[in-house]
């Protein structure tokens, strides 16, 4: 007996403005499997995640959204959140005046089996920070004030690990990460499968931050449209070939439904 996956998206329809953008989507992620979401540029990637995650600004106009046995379609993202999704944006950009330990602290307010005293949740940070090669220092910044791109990447990552969601979706489209900041990403996500045989959907151009990592499934976009999914390899061919065969192959499909 196959057990449920632990996200499934079905048949998936989303609209911004009543434009649409994501067209009759299929996506299943299995427990503790690594995926990665592939596709030019404006294929609705990140809108998939979004829409995964619950934002507000999309509307789902057809379809559902089940997430370890529950249908969370009409969930608010902190829902989502507390029931163990997790995506990479979510990490507010700059909040003037709010220490990045106070943003953390709060992040895990409440939540089951992370009730921790002041004493023990700055030493689990510290930690967390050690192992990111993150100085500490940070922890009493501003929130993103001044962060850098790569800085901010350790903070994602750092939020990940602390939280130890059940299923993460990376966007890693803003390839602007120079090597220190794609090691820290990497880093991040194998201490992530290896604490918590964590779950992982990741978005990205940038192949080079899935090389330590065992990829079970590529899944691949285009104009808003699941096209192919398949093993890692795929990777290697999209590499080597770009998208063209899957944009040419969704041509084919819609000509002929007309
Ligand atoms: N909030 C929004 N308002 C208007 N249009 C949007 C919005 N979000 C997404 N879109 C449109 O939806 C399409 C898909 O965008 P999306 O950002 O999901 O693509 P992507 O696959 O992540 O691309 P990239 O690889 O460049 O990150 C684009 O045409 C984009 O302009
Ligand atoms: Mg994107």
């Amino acid at each position: 007996m196959t057990s449920n996956p632990l996200l499934s998206c079905r048949g998936l329809s989303a609209s911004v403005d009543q434009k649409p953008i994501l067209f009759d989507i299929d996506l299943d992620i299995p427990q503790g499997q690594v995926h990665v979401l592939m596709g030019p540029n404006g294929a609705g990637k990140s809108t998939l995640g979004h829409v995964i995650m619950g934002d507000p600004v999309y509307d789902v106009t057809g379809g559902e959204v089940l997430f370890d046995g529950r249908n969370i379609t009409d969930l608010s993202p902190d829902k989502r959140s507390r029931l163990g999704l997790f995506l990479s944006f979510q990490a507010p950009v700059e909040i003037p005046g709010v220490p990045l330990s106070s943003f953390l602290r709060a992040a895990i307010e409440g939540r089951e089996g992370m009730k921790m005293k002041n004493k023990e949740f700055k030493k689990r940070i510290a930690e967390l920070a050690d192992e990111l090669d993150m100085d500490k220092s940070y922890l009493n910044r501003e929130l993103g004030v001044g962060f850098s791109g790569g800085e901010k990447k350790k903070v994602e990552m750092l939020q990940l690990l602390l939280l130890q969601p059940k299923l993460a979706i990376l966007d890693e489209t803003d390839s602007g990460l120079d090597v220190d900041a794609l090691s820290v990403v990497s880093r991040g996500m194998e201490l992530y499968r290896e604490r918590c045989d964590g779950t992982l959907l990741i978005i990205t151009h940038n192949t080079r931050i899935l090389e330590h990592l065992q990829v079970d499934e590529v899944h691949v976009m285009v104009q808003g449209h699941m096209v192919a999914q398949g093993p890692a390899s795929l990777i290697d061919r999209i590499d080597a070939n770009g998208f063209e065969e899957y944009e040419n192959e969704l041509a084919a499909q819609q000509a002929s439904a007309k």
